[in-house]
């Protein structure tokens, strides 16, 4: 296999995971691929690595450029093992090769591999000369680990951002201009949502830290690297770090015989009367990540479930536990369903709205099958809570 080549003596050296449907419970239908880059200079450098499955394609990839025993340098943006899994046997092969790595990194490198490598601990401003090039680290914690850190080599003017700006999208192009547009920013949200929305206000410390830099590419860890696109990339990023929302209603929801439904579509005739944007999002045909894709730009979140054994439906439960870790904010809730006689299920899904700080809207509760003139009451209702 090849190396890309990314601008003269830079190369892509990644792997491509063209199978992947789940990447820890996050639905993948596209793939994705683990990027890793070498620099070739008086120092020769990779940064990061890949899957560990992918450690032949890599090693394949380079080798087309140099032996990979000539590796001075191996760049440690990020821990997590989609990027590090390599590392083991990259050092194995490239014995000379110093890990090049922030605080954090150093400490969960160790934790992961406790191999015998040579670092150099770096922080945010500190420099790496290659010879013809420098390397500049900036850290970014907690974009979306404690150790992560983006790498830039001003003299090309590339920002080496590792998991920012990423997408899970495999293909055989590299750039941004070689396939669509839509594709690539409907997979970067997603990936935003599903990863790094919890960080927002990191991100927006990150984006402050690199808008000093003159960036022409912008080469992250996962998917296609941007060139053509940057201004668009970097003002979504702006928006969804700063929870800005759209005047949509997403209405997530699960029902036994159909009645919790029949709320739900009175729900959305409610939002679409007041021109409000709608995403019906069954959970019997929606995973939860397709959910939170939508999640981050909606300013309403409608939540429903019948009452099972005293509870909501694990579907529910499943979709609201996701949706506090990843803690949007700003946002609107509402809590709906039907029951027969207990009926916690609402009130409980109320509890883990209001907890997550969201304003409140009136919660819906209707026994067993709701008639067409209570639906059309419910509707109205609603209508009259939208601001
Ligand atoms: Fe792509 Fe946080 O790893």
């Amino acid at each position: 296999m090849k190396a890309v080549q990314v601008k003269e003596n830079i190369y892509w050296v990644g792997g491509i995971d063209w199978d992947i449907r789940s990447f820890h419970g996050y639905l993948t239908p596209r793939g994705t691929t683990y990027n890793a880059y070498l620099i070739i200079d008086d120092k020769i450098t990779l940064i990061d690595t890949v899957k560990h499955y992918l450690f032949d394609e890599m090693l394949s990839r380079i080798s087309s450029i140099i032996d990979p025993a000539q590796i001075d340098y191996v760049v440690s943006n990020h821990v997590e093992m989609d990027h590090s899994g390599s590392l083991p046997r990259i050092m194995a092969v490239a014995p000379k090769a110093k890990i090049i790595t922030s605080p954090n990194g150093e400490k969960g490198l160790k934790a992961h591999y406790q191999g015998e490598w040579s670092y150099t601990v770096v922080k945010s401003g500190d420099a790496l000369n290659l010879g013809n090039r420098n390397l500049t680290f900036v850290q970014t914690p907690m974009v979306h680990w404690p150790d992560n850190m983006v790498t830039y080599l001003g003299e090309e003017k590339i920002l080496f951002s590792n998991d920012a700006f990423g997408q899970h999208i495999a293909t055989s192009e590299r750039f941004d201009d070689q396939i669509g547009g839509d594709i690539l920013l409907e997979e970067a949200g997603k990936y935003y949502a599903n990863i790094v929305l919890p960080y927002g206000s990191q991100v927006q410390k990150a984006l402050e830290a690199v808008s000093t830099l003159d960036i022409e590419i912008i080469a992250p860890s996962h998917g296609i690297i941007w060139r053509s696109q940057i201004p668009s990339i970097l003002k979504k990023y702006h928006k969804w770090a700063s929870n800005a929302t759209e005047n949509k209603a997403v209405i997530v929801y699960d029902t036994m015989w159909g009645s919790t439904e029949k709320i739900a579509y009175a729900v959305e005739n409610a939002f679409e009367a007041k021109g409000v944007s709608t995403r019906m999002m069954n959970l019997k045909v929606n995973d939860i990540s397709e959910v939170m894709t939508e999640v981050l730009t909606a300013k309403y979140i409608c939540v429903g479930s019948p009452t099972l054994n005293n509870n909501m439906l694990p579907t529910v439960a499943a979709f609201l536990t996701y949706l506090k870790g990843l803690a949007p904010k700003n946002r609107t809730g509402l809590a709906f369903g039907s029951f027969g006689w207990g009926g916690q299920s609402v009130s409980q899904v109320e509890d883990v709205l209001k907890g997550a700080d969201f304003e409140l809207m009136e919660l819906i509760k209707l026994p067993y099958i709701p008639g067409k003139e209570q639906l059309e009451e419910t509707t109205k209702k609603i209508e009259e809570g939208i601001k």
